[in-house]
């Protein structure tokens, strides 16, 4: 093979002459004088046209070995074909088989368990790949968003000696005979780092021993979080709201045709880049669900998630629900000045049931304040020493917050389980491959 090897995508670009391409056999059929190969590769797949006549007995012996996903190289003379899958086809003059192919073993219309167990094969499908493909537009697009907002990327620990959401949903470790855990959060240790980068922001793997077996709860996460000195609260909701109009923007402007492979419909993610969302306390948001859904939610009580899902259908954009009752709400939170029942903290909601997208707070500045929330859930406050300094060496006004990133994929994918938002998913039930 003489030529330069080119991507599928960019053969389709030139859109004749000569090319050669290398990837996997993606669909297979033919006679004993003609094979037809669709060929895939990480852009694009093209069919390809094996006769005998061209390429001699030899080379069509070893095509006709070839199963699905074999891999091999192929060279040939590219036409447009108004027949053809993806409009143009392959005449093929010579082909290498780099691997040849077990009987792969996906195939449509297997159990989600068979699936889940070949995970490493699955990767594969067009709708992995699809996904893997708008997955990355998300990751970056979070960055861009946060370095051009001036925020300087940061990181923490993932080993932890103590909780900040729960000691309920702690992965306990073994640290040399001691107990540590996995991380929950990067708070603790990024609010330090305001003293000194004042906005930072992370994109980090997060745990969560969840009891949960939803759609929504994954144990291993990836979590973007920001956290920035003297912010005030709607501010801190200005900035989650401009990231998720940024992570849309960026899909829609980059991985249309992933979207309509995934049979998408863009129509509902565009009002989240038109409109404003809507910004509503709890007690309005009971309010609202009394009036317009009959749902009746005692105050104090947190939304569960048939309430967020109600709250979600009401509107076409993400949904930002303000100061929550305390008691519902972690220990770092913020009291509100004139009513210390509720706090400034705030939880986006996404559309179509996608629920709770981002957790977000001002940051408690009260030492006797945190202690004494933290004592009321049973910790020894011996662990949080470190993080009470923030405390008391020029303690400024601050906030962030979490962003849960496999579930802003499900909801710009439109994906019915989180599990699907992420190439190997950890849940209480699956922890291989
Ligand atoms: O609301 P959470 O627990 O907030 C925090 O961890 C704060 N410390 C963040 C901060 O202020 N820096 O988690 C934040 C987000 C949730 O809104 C949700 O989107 C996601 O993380 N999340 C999960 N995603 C998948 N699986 C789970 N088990 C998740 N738990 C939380
Ligand atoms: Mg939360």
């Amino acid at each position: 093979m003489i030529m330069e090897f080119i991507s599928i995508q960019q053969a389709m670009d030139k859109g004749e002459g000569e090319v050669s391409l290398r990837g996997w056999v993606n669909r297979e059929r033919g006679s004993n004088k003609l094979k037809f190969i669709v060929l895939r590769d990480s852009t694009n797949t093209i069919q390809c046209v094996i006769s005998r006549a061209d390429v001699g007995d030899d080379k069509f012996a070893e095509a006709d070995k070839l199963q699905v996903e074999a891999s091999l190289e192929i060279h040939g003379e590219i036409k447009k074909d108004e027949r053809a899958p993806t409009g143009y086809e392959l005449h093929v003059k010579d082909l290498n088989v780099v691997g040849l192919s077990d009987s792969f073993p996906i195939q449509p219309g297997q159990s989600r368990e068979f699936m889940d167990d070949n995970r490493h094969l699955l990767l594969r499908s067009s709708k992995m790949v699809a996904m893997l493909k708008i997955r990355s537009t998300i990751f970056g697009a979070i960055h861009n968003y946060f370095r051009a907002e001036g925020f300087f990327e940061y990181q923490s620990p993932i080993f932890q000696s103590m909780q900040c959401e729960g000691g309920s949903t702690l992965f306990e470790c073994n640290y040399y005979g001691k107990p540590v855990y996995l991380a929950q959060t990067w708070q603790l240790y990024a609010e330090p780092a305001i003293f000194a980068l004042e906005k930072i922001y992370t994109v980090a793997p997060s745990f969560r021993a969840e009891k949960s077996k939803t759609s929504r709860h994954l144990t291993e996460y990836w979590h973007a979080e920001m956290e920035a000195a003297w912010i005030e609260f709607t501010k801190l909701q200005d900035y989650s709201e401009g990231l998720l109009k940024a992570v849309v923007k960026e899909v829609l402007d980059k991985n249309l045709t992933d979207l309509k492979i995934l049979e998408r419909d863009i129509e509902k993610l565009k009002p989240t880049l038109e409109k404003p969302f809507p910004r509503m306390t709890y007690s309005d948001a009971l309010k609202i669900l009394n009036e317009k859904a009959g749902m009746n939610v005692e105050w104090g009580k947190d939304l569960r998630t048939i309430e967020e899902d109600k709250l979600s259908e009401l509107y076409d954009t993400p949904v930002i629900v303000t100061d929550y009752p305390k008691k519902v709400k972690a220990f770092y939170m913020k009291e509100v000045a004139d009513n210390p029942d509720v706090v400034q903290g705030f939880d986006v909601i996404a559309p179509e049931h996608y629920g709770e997208i981002v957790g977000a707070s001002q940051r408690e500045d009260d030492l006797e304040k945190l202690k004494q929330r933290l004592l009321d859930q049973g910790e020894n406050l011996d662990e949080y020493e470190f993080y009470f300094d923030t405390r008391k060496y020029g303690s400024v006004p601050h906030g962030g917050f979490g962003l849960g990133v496999e579930r802003v994929i499900a909801w710009v994918c439109g994906l019915d389980n989180i599990k699907d938002a992420i190439p190997f998913p950890r849940t209480m039930l699956r922890w291989k491959p």
